[in-house]
């Protein structure tokens, strides 16, 4: 009897609890569910809220000075969380979940660009690894690394085609291709997100900056861009297409005015591209400021318009301006905007945070450093990826390797004993102590080899004393390893450069230890493609090793030592002179392809996209085709067998490039389609293959994005071939 009664008491308050847990509690309900039932419990006020995102902690980049907010309002929608301590962040969590009525908790996010506290290669780098594989594997430990700090969303993938290299923000996309682009912002995304964004570690990417904010006039940030339908829909969109594709969960307008409506206020852009023909359903959230300066950009006459503007156009989240907050409930009143429109920025902020699991997991995890940072894996994704971005442009009489005779090496310049430039921009958590130097690597690499270190020069500057000591060291030596490069500081946001060559102090050390006679290896830790006419001529060797993280250095040294072979490809062309600008290997034909060259430089750049050596060589066999005609819907299947005809285990990269048959719509001379990267050993033949779907690898946009396919002979190249195929009506 007692039983039954204590059973009944037990039945009875569950079911007063579950009638007391709200639906949107519920994890077992379908998101859009919880959504619609949680705004239907809102108030105006807490609706707007979410719409804002403000800043929490130390800010340490000096573009966005961030100040300390001692009384964030718990109903926040977002805070950028610039710390690294969890228990802090959980501190403001439960202001959110405890104190507020609802209990929404808040979305912190965060620029983790290229790791958190391991850093890895810059994106530009990343790219030119060509293994979208181990950018997945970077990506995924950076999520854990963030999750561990207390990071929910990260600001990353960029995803801007970047043909400019005077254009600082060049380093933290994946280059001048439109496919590249594409192809490692999904594999970044697939790192970030994990098979579900729910899971332990995985975190919110956010595509950025939508879009063509890579072709800013004159290679200026922030500047004003001037660019045809037609290109955004054949060169910039599809990027953030593919990146929506691949579930990515929000996107960033971003700061450029496109020909005159700026990114943050253009409607067609995010109202009619994104949400409606790509309909993503996540939200998307303004670059800091952006919304209040559309009022520089002249197309608001004060906040409250600028603010109007870019929620009309679809700009969900306010980045740091404040102004949905202030100015939202005004613009309902006044009838501008309508509850309806509301409502649905608000679902989807709520969605992205559902779909994070962060009602029923709020709260970071909480782990010493030693278990969250620098893990032993995330140091040999770091060293594995930082190898296979480096890339070999020159190797005059195979000087590289270095032979492992070589009893003495000089080894010269200010990059060849630093760290904290190693890390590149956007590395904040990054600490000069993780980082291996490349005269640490150098150390620990060629034991038993002497190797003298002489700074020889600053970055910049015009002190020239220390190039005695340095002549010095190269007179000792057998090689002459010169590691130069630019401060960290020169490349990332509003960092641009009117001449993308070395200092001319830089350059001069070349000069001066060239008179050694010695064997010059030149070693470029940079940030954007350089300029390298006045020292190329003077180097046996060039490895550049971009900002390549932590693992920098130790990567450098196995590969001039040869106990890793090179693989590393170009993802953007280097000009040979500034002048140059742009420079790139899609460029459509011009009128009269035997003129119109400059009269006094050449017209082709000094290394093409897709260039880079490596220590053994490969052999490419006949590409084969399955058919030399193709109909819409149908596939063919292009192969070449690759062999390493080298005494060195090493992996290639094949690149297949199409071109296309005249139409109403002039094409580029080619264009990258489709690449894969495969370790061959030495003596060994891999088979590479490839599968034309004619409407994805054949078919262009046209200036409305409707995408057509042009009856007629295709070629597709492979290394230095060209076999042609036809496609049927
Ligand atoms: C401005 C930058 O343009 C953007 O890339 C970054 O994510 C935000 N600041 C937040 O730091």
């Amino acid at each position: 009897m007692r039983f039954k009664f204590t059973l009944m008491l037990c039945w009875l308050s569950s079911a007063w609890l579950y009638a007391q847990t709200p639906t949107y509690r519920d994890p077992q309900k379908p998101i859009e569910v919880r959504v619609k039932d949680l705004l239907s419990r809102m108030t105006l006020q807490e609706k707007v809220l979410q719409l804002n995102q403000y800043t929490f902690g130390k800010n340490t980049n000096a573009n966005n000075i961030g100040a300390l907010i001692d009384d964030i309002p718990a109903g926040i929608g977002s805070l950028i969380y610039f710390g690294d301590d969890p228990q802090i962040r959980n501190l403001v969590q439960a202001k959110a979940v405890k104190q507020t009525r609802l209990g929404i908790p808040i979305l912190f996010g965060y620029d983790v660009i290229h790791g958190f506290r391991t850093i890895y290669p810059i994106s530009l780098a990343q790219a030119c690894s060509w293994n979208p594989a181990l950018v997945t594997a970077a990506c995924s430990m950076a999520a854990k690394e963030a999750k561990l700090s207390g990071v929910d969303w990260t600001f990353s993938p960029m995803i801007d085609v970047a043909r400019d290299p005077r254009w600082g923000r060049i380093a933290e996309g994946y280059g001048e291709d439109t496919y590249a682009n594409s192809a490692f912002g999904v594999a970044s995304i697939k790192g970030y997100q994990g098979a579900h964004l729910s899971d332990e570690f995985s975190i919110a990417a956010c595509l950025k900056h939508y879009v063509a904010y890579g072709r800013s006039e004159g290679g200026r940030d922030y500047h004003y861009t001037d660019v045809s339908m037609q290109a955004l829909w054949e060169t910039y969109l599809p990027p953030f297409e593919a990146g929506v594709k691949a579930g990515a969960a929000t996107l960033m307008s971003s700061f450029n005015d496109i020909s005159g409506i700026p990114a943050t206020a253009n409607r067609y852009m995010l109202k009619e591209v994104l949400k409606h023909r790509w309909k993503h359903d996540g939200f998307v959230v303004s670059d800091w400021n952006a919304i209040g300066q559309l009022i520089d950009q002249g197309v608001a006459a004060n906040r409250k318009e600028a603010g109007l503007k870019a929620f009309n156009a679809g700009v969900d989240m306010d980045m740091k301006d404040d102004i949905y907050r202030e100015y939202l409930q005004q613009l309902l009143a006044e009838k501008k905007v309508t509850m309806l429109q509301i409502n649905e920025a608000v679902a989807r902020i709520l969605r992205v945070k559902f779909r994070l699991g962060l009602f029923e997991k709020p709260f970071a995890p909480v782990l010493p450093d030693n278990k969250r940072y620098l893990l032993p894996e995330s140091r040999t994704i770091a060293r594995n990826l930082a190898a296979e971005s480096m890339v070999l442009l020159k190797n005059n009489k195979a000087v590289l390797p270095l032979k492992s005779r070589i009893k003495k090496i000089a080894l010269v310049g200010p990059m060849a004993n630093d760290k904290i430039n190693l890390l590149g921009a956007w590395s904040y958590h990054g600490q000069p102590n993780d980082v291996c130097s490349l005269l640490e690597g150098m150390q620990q690499q060629f034991n038993g080899t002497q190797i003298t270190y002489a700074k020889g020069c600053d970055f910049d500057g015009d002190d020239e004393s220390g190039f005695a000591e340095a002549a010095k060291a190269a007179q000792d030596a057998e090689v002459v390893v010169i590691c130069l490069g630019e401060n960290k500081q020169w490349s990332g946001e509003n960092a641009s450069r009117s001449n993308i060559s070395l200092p001319r102090v830089q350059e001069k050390l070349v000069e001066h230890l060239k008179l050694s006679g010695k064997p010059i290896v030149l070693v470029l830790a940079n940030g954007r493609p350089l300029e390298l006419i006045r020292i190329e001529p003077l180097a046996d060797a060039i490895l550049e090793i971009w900002q390549p993280g932590v693992e920098g250095g130790a990567a450098a040294s196995a590969i001039l030592s040869g106990a890793i072979n090179p693989s590393g490809k170009l993802s953007v062309t280097f000009p040979l002179t500034t002048g140059q600008i742009p420079v790139y290997y899609s460029m459509r034909q011009s009128a009269r392809p035997d003129q119109g060259r400059y009269q006094d430089i050449p017209t082709t750049p000094l290394y093409w996209f897709g260039d880079g050596l490596g220590y053994a060589p490969f052999k490419y066999g006949a590409v084969t085709l399955s058919s030399l005609t193709i109909k819409p819907g149908q596939k063919i299947v292009a192969r070449v067998n690759v062999a390493n005809a080298g005494n060195m285990d090493g992996k290639e990269v094949v690149f297949w490039y199409v071109a296309h048959p005249a139409g109403h719509i002039s094409r580029p001379l080619k264009e990258l389609v489709f690449f894969e990267k495969k370790e061959i050993r030495q003596g060994a033949t891999a088979t590479y293959q490839f599968e034309i779907d004619p409407l994805k690898h054949l078919g262009y946009p046209d200036a409305n994005g409707k995408v057509h396919l042009q009856a007629g002979v295709y070629s597709l190249m492979v290394n230095n071939q060209k076999v042609s195929f036809r496609l049927l009506p």
